[in-house]
């Protein structure tokens, strides 16, 4: 009978994992999508903890049960409730390196009951009927999670570390050949230790769990710090298989569902963002992209550029009938979206039509300026997609760009040599006129010129994004 209930409540919590994520993809729905599979997940934990039985016993142990989830409870909650927009991706990272390391644990566990099986059992096992393939499928499934796992855990951690800033970029000649050897290496030891069982499995397991460390450190170290959120995508969805992994050996449906999505989910989103950057993903893991500060100019990026004061800015705008804003990472850094906001309705009241132009990887995450935008309560009717507002710019009289820079850049449609050639761009050129602001020249995250700076259309509007809407919200109010 409770097993029953168990697997209906597996049942419901796998709906609700499908269900969240469709509610996902809109931000007018995210928030409860995530509360649905929340829910999801808090019944399917609960149901393990207290209706799951094994040899007619519960898993019992609730002090430590339930210690450990308040411990993960409070420092989750306050992590996520303290971190600032423009370290969500650090979080993340660390977040999934959680998961790997679960996934890794449980590998452990499982491995170490398999090795101190009574060795009486364990010989009537490998003597029965297919019970020596069921031994060794045990085992693929222990040490596929244990490396998946091992790798996500090191992996997440030195992309943590690269993103703020306390690991610095390492590598060293040969570096990519050296990986693959090492990848070599663990994938022989695993096929040596499932096919062959040895006597010295032990030992084996344990250098491909040392290996499997060793190459997620490996594997992202050489990778540009700037190209981290693709890697963080990847390294989610291996973390996602190595939960499955877990579902397989506890014949868990709900385990294995949850990690089947994340892995799909990490995958696809991986793709998504690559294809948005228009990058291949070995270009991504082996092309150091964004991994340094240095700027490399772009052809045709030469002449001056022209500024523009706040008064004048603030008269073009509040006589347009027609404005777009472009966001960019530099809006999340000044933490300036509720000054925006103020901007946006101030100029509405006036009479202007304006709404928001988002670039699919503006910012460093995907959703970023959605998010951001979201946070002070922007409208969701005003943000438009790229192709969207790609068709409205002829239209428009001023596009105001805050904090963006290579989602912009004409380069990306007219120099092969760039290296973001044939990234779609936001066609800011087609409107009247084009008024950027950001603190400097400086480059952004590709750490290439933007030409558009240079144009004739073009004004520059410096300062911090921040302070700079609320000084044009002030002049506009005293027109
Ligand atoms: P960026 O090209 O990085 O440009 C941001 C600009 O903001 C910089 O040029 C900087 O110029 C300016 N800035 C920084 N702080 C500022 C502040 N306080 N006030 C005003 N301006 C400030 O950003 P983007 O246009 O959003 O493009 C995103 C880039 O990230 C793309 O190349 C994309 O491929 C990459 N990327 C995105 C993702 C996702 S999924 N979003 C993932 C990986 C990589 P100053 O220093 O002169 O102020």
């Amino acid at each position: 009978m409770e097993l029953n209930l168990l697997t209906f409540l597996y049942l419901i919590a796998s709906i609700t994992f499908i269900v969240g994520l469709k509610m996902l993809s809109h931000p007018a729905t995210a928030r409860n999508g995530n509360r649905v599979a929340a829910i999801g997940m808090t019944l399917a934990i609960l149901g393990t903890i207290f209706l799951y039985e094994e040899d007619g016993a519960r898993l019992g142990n609730y002090v430590w049960i339930f210690g450990g989830i308040l411990i993960g409870t409070i420092t989750g909650t306050l992590a996520a409730k303290r971190v600032k927009m423009t370290a969500m991706p650090e979080m993340v990272s660390l977040f999934n390196g959680m998961g790997g390391a679960c996934a890794a644990l449980i590998s452990l566990v499982e491995f170490d009951h398999l090795a101190h099986m009574d060795p009486m059992m364990a010989g009537v096992l490998l003597m029965s009927a297919g019970g020596a393939s069921a031994v060794k499928g045990f085992l693929l499934i222990i040490v596929l999670g244990l490396i998946i796992g091992s790798v996500s855990f090191a992996g997440s951690i030195i992309a943590w570390g690269k993103l703020n800033g306390s690991i610095k970029d390492f590598s060293f000649k040969g570096q990519h050949i050296f990986n693959i050897l090492l990848l070599a290496v663990i994938v022989v030891l695993a096929v040596y230790l499932i096919v062959f069982l040895p006597a010295n499995a032990v030992l084996i397991f344990y250098t491909i769990f040392f290996l499997s460390l060793l190459y997620g450190i490996f594997f992202v170290f050489p990778i540009g710090g700037a190209d981290m959120p693709v890697v963080i995508s990847l390294l989610n969805s291996f973390t996602g298989v190595a939960a499955a992994c877990g579902g397989f050996l506890y014949d868990n449906k709900v385990m294995l569902t949850g990690g089947i999505l994340v892995g799909a989910a990490g995958t696809l989103l991986t793709i998504l963002m690559c294809k948005a950057m228009n990058r291949s993903l070995t270009n991504v893991l082996i092309g150091s992209f964004g991994g340094s500060s240095v700027g490399v100019s772009s052809a045709g990026a030469v002449g001056t550029h022209k500024e523009i004061s706040l008064s004048d800015t603030a008269v073009l705008m509040s006589y347009a009938s027609k404005v777009y804003i472009v966001p960019g990472y530099g809006l999340a850094v000044a933490q300036a979206q509720h000054a925006c906001h103020e901007l946006e309705k101030l100029l509405t009241s006036k009479g202007v039509d304006v709404k928001y132009a988002i670039h699919p990887v503006a910012g460093r995450m995907p959703g970023h300026m959605n998010v951001l935008l979201a946070e002070a309560d922007v409208s969701y009717e005003k943000l438009l997609e790229m192709e969207q507002a790609n068709e409205e710019f002829s239209t428009t009289d001023v596009v105001l760009i805050l904090g963006a820079n290579d989602v912009v850049n004409p380069a990306a449609k007219s120099d092969p040599a760039s290296p973001i050639y044939g990234m779609p761009i936001l066609d800011v050129e087609l409107a009247k006129h084009v008024i950027v602001n950001k603190r400097s020249m400086k480059p952004g995250y590709a750490g290439i010129e933007n030409e558009l700076f240079f144009r004739p259309k073009t004004s520059m509007l410096f300062g911090d994004a921040k302070k700079v809407l609320q000084d044009l919200v002030a002049e506009i109010k005293n027109l």
